[in-house]
């Protein structure tokens, strides 16, 4: 394991790819993963228990995101309004930072790493798919799973959260100047891997010189 960090940030709207491609760079280079997300489904599950918000994210403890309900669509909206409140993503910004310089490599997937948690990231990438594509992706893993929610439903979920998402004024989702952008609409996840992890090869080459 080299001891030198080198952190992959990837941003994009839900049910992109972001997850599978943040994993698959993390086992191709032996980076740790960190889906930050997860800290605001963490701190969503908390309100709707009928914490505080503020309080949920200052106290927030790692087993919280073992949480079995954190990938529910309940939680993803809680999430997505906790996400608006400052404190809320001040609380979690020193353990993302933390995480993006530990030793040996670091990828972190969410909305607003390229942006504001470490835009010093070597490596970045925006994620995205057409809201349709997304849609369909979501209703298909949550069919799966067995969950009740129609394709209509599901894509007007999706199109609520992205508007939360972009036009909150704290940390709104967009791509960064230095993101490559990579549109999965049209992909294979094979064919989505393969151009972000020879992204992250080019950025691993550019360095090295
Ligand atoms: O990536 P996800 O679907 O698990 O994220 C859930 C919500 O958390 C998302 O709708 C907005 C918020 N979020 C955020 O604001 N910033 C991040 N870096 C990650 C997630």
């Amino acid at each position: 394991m080299s001891p030198v960090p080198f952190t992959v940030a990837i941003d994009g709207p839900a049910a992109a790819g972001k997850g599978t491609i943040s994993r698959a760079i993390a086992a191709h280079f032996g980076f740790a993963h960190l889906d930050t997300g997860l800290l605001y489904r963490a701190v969503g599950a908390c309100v709707m228990d009928g914490a505080d918000p503020i309080e949920a994210a200052q106290s927030l403890q790692p087993d919280a995101l073992e949480d079995g309900r954190l990938r529910t669509a309940e939680v993803a909206q809680a999430a997505s309004r906790v996400a608006v409140i400052p404190e809320v993503r001040a609380a979690l910004l020193d353990f993302q930072r933390d995480f993006a310089r530990r030793p040996g490599g670091a990828v972190l997937d969410g909305r607003d790493i390229c942006t504001v948690i470490y835009p010093q990231a070597e490596a970045q990438l925006f994620v995205t798919a057409s809201a349709e594509v997304r849609a369909e992706r979501r209703w298909k893993e949550l069919s799966a799973k067995g969950g009740g929610r129609t394709l209509e439903q599901v894509l007007e979920d999706v199109r609520v959260r992205d508007a939360r998402d972009s036009e909150r004024d704290t940390a709104p989702m967009k791509p960064a100047a230095g993101a490559r952008v990579i549109d999965t609409s049209d992909m294979t996840i094979d064919e989505a891997v393969t151009a972000a992890v020879s992204h992250v090869e080019a950025c691993r080459s550019a360095r090295q010189l």
